[in-house]
């Protein structure tokens, strides 16, 4: 029996610290499962997780596509075809390697026209790429359509990153609406970063969301940041790498898997 890889999808909006979250759990991964492959795909157009993971980012999954498409526009449909049969290749290729771990770009949201079939197409590429790995981390963008349309059609964990503002659930509550329609996702986790005031979290109105972690804000992680360092030279106790380490127990606890 294939094994299949569990599969975490960050999303919230702008700013609530999905790069960092990612990173960091890719990290953990790495050192507590250091037989296992993991799989960090950067999904969100503003990119940043090459970064954080300290890799160089190379081709994307979008300059991938685009060769396809001006095939196509030029008229040179066979081409096409014979390009979208090595996609796997091309796609392995674009995949960027570092210890246990391999990262993959997803890049630019679809400029104009409509490529469905070819992202469609890219997406299953992806689909049966992960099943090479163990674990999958996608830092995604603030909505879920685009994980849903150019990454993934179902993950795991779909991880809602939330600071302490209304609009921040507000954003979580309707990423898991949205979430739901698509049959996106098999567990739901809210986290809650950035937070300056630990003790008001629980006056706070989630919503109904499943809260298993609240990260306060850290001027460690900030300061790393705004230097570029990658989450490989943060400190071992640095606050959000804790949190990050107890919320992955967590949720691999609950699935029975740890
Ligand atoms: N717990 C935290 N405390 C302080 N700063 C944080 C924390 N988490 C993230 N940050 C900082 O917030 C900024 C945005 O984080 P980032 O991970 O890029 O967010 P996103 O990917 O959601 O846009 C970065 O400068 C990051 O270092
Ligand atoms: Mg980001």
């Amino acid at each position: 029996m294939v094994k299949e890889p569990i599969i975490f999808a960050l999303t919230g909006k702008g700013g609530v610290g999905k790069t960092s979250l990612s990173s960091a759990f890719v990290r953990v991964l790495s050192e507590e499962h250091p037989d296992s492959r993991i799989l960090a795909i950067d999904a969100d157009p503003a990119v940043g997780l090459a970064t954080t993971l300290g890799v160089s980012s190379g081709v994307t999954v979008d300059d991938i596509r685009n060769v396809f498409t001006q095939e196509v526009e030029e008229g040179q449909a066979a081409k096409a075809m014979e390009l979208l049969g090595e996609a796997r290749y091309r796609v392995e290729d674009a995949i960027v390697c570092k210890k246990n771990i391999s990262f993959l770009a997803i890049g630019r949201p679809e400029t104009s026209g409509c490529y469905c079939k070819v992202n469609a197409y890219l997406k299953e590429v992806i689909s049966l790429l992960a099943k090479n790995f163990d674990y999958v981390v996608i830092d995604g963008e603030a909505g879920i359509e685009q994980v849903n349309r150019r990454v993934m059609e179902k993950v795991d964990h779909l991880i809602l990153l939330s600071d302490a503002s209304r609009k921040g659930i507000e954003v979580c509550r309707t990423i898991l609406h949205v979430g739901e329609g698509m049959e996106m996702f098999a567990s739901h986790e809210l986290i809650l970063n950035r937070i300056l005031d630990v003790d008001s979290v629980k006056d706070m109105d989630l919503k109904g969301l499943n809260l298993i972690s609240v990260i306060p804000n850290d001027v460690a992680t900030a300061m790393a940041d705004a230097r570029g360092d990658s989450v490989f030279s943060w400190n071992e106790d640095d606050i959000l790498l804790v949190k990050a380490r107890e919320a992955m127990h967590r949720m691999l606890e609950q699935r029975g898997d740890k």
